[in-house]
């Protein structure tokens, strides 16, 4: 699955729709706020910016040193979440220790909340609600669907129960219809539960985990895996080369699940742009 081939089509669906909607003067605006110095982060947000300005959004990057205050910060979002000009607010994780994740994200608002990580959001997508969605689950999601790999009645298998990736799209899955297991680090016999899946969601951090004898032939394989190894190369959650010849379809890492990431973040930024004019 080439999620760069699959991504650079819905971008252009995107630039589209973007165009159309500046003609009636709404621009999409995106604002990405960064705290410190991390390189990995440096590198998401640099490549948030460059997609806003191809894809025709307004955009502004907030970079604020390590040892700013949470206060500061607090103050910093409610000053963007008052400023109509932005559709979508996003604040780079994972934030240095003396700030509280959860403070931060209780206070985007939840109209502009594009990460979908506010916990009315979490709470609207497990009742089903049209909310602001994750965008890595959304793009495991979108990438089954473009490819014609419809979860309805399979039985997907997701390792991995964060709230970022695991909880949600599991959850996603179960709204596509899908019978869902969640396993993790405490799921007795692993292999033997992957074996099960019609499609197989890896998300736990763990430099090639998987191994052929995880899949059941012909399956599905979704990789959401990000890990730098010690020559500096990227590499999944699954053994991409020992896995390929057995799964029917599997995402590589890099161009798997990462570039549908922040083409979903954009198409949320969107999403928002469109209801702020009912
Ligand atoms: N850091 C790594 N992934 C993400 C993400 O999806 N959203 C935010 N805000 N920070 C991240």
């Amino acid at each position: 699955m080439d999620g760069k081939n699959i991504s650079d089509s819905i971008r252009e669906e995107l630039r589209r729709e973007v165009e159309g909607l500046r003609q009636k003067g709404i621009t999409p605006g995106l604002v990405v706020i960064l705290l410190g110095e991390d390189p990995a982060s440096q590198v998401y947000v640099k490549n948030k910016a460059k997609t806003c300005n191809e894809l025709g959004y307004y955009s502004d990057v907030v970079r604020l040193p390590a040892e700013t205050s949470q206060e500061k910060l607090l103050s910093v979002i409610r000053k963007y979440n008052e400023d109509s000009r932005f559709h979508g607010i996003l604040v780079q994780l994972p934030l240095p220790e003396h700030i509280k994740e959860k403070a931060v994200i209780d206070a985007i608002s939840v109209e502009k909340d594009v990460d979908g990580f506010h916990p009315v959001s979490v709470g609207n997508l497990m009742i089903g609600d049209d909310a602001l969605l994750p965008c890595t689950p959304t793009a495991v999601i979108e990438l089954l669907k473009r490819t014609g790999n419809d979860p309805a009645g399979k039985h997907a298998v997701v390792i991995g129960r964060s709230n970022i990736v695991g909880k949600p799209v599991s959850m996603l899955l179960l709204r596509e219809n899908a019978t869902v297991t969640i396993c993790h680090s405490r799921t007795p016999n692993l292999p033997e539960m992957a074996r099960q899946a019609d499609i197989l969601v890896v998300a736990v951090g763990v430099a090639k985990l998987v191994k052929k004898d995880w899949v059941k032939p012909g399956a599905v394989v979704i990789d959401v895996g990000m890990n730098r190894l010690p020559d500096g190369k990227l590499c999944g959650d699954v053994d991409f080369d020992d896995v390929v010849e057995t799964a029917g379809w599997i995402t590589p890492v890099p161009r798997g699940v990462g570039p549908m990431t922040i083409t979903m973040l954009m198409a949320n930024t969107l999403k928002s742009a469109k209801r702020s004019i009912g």
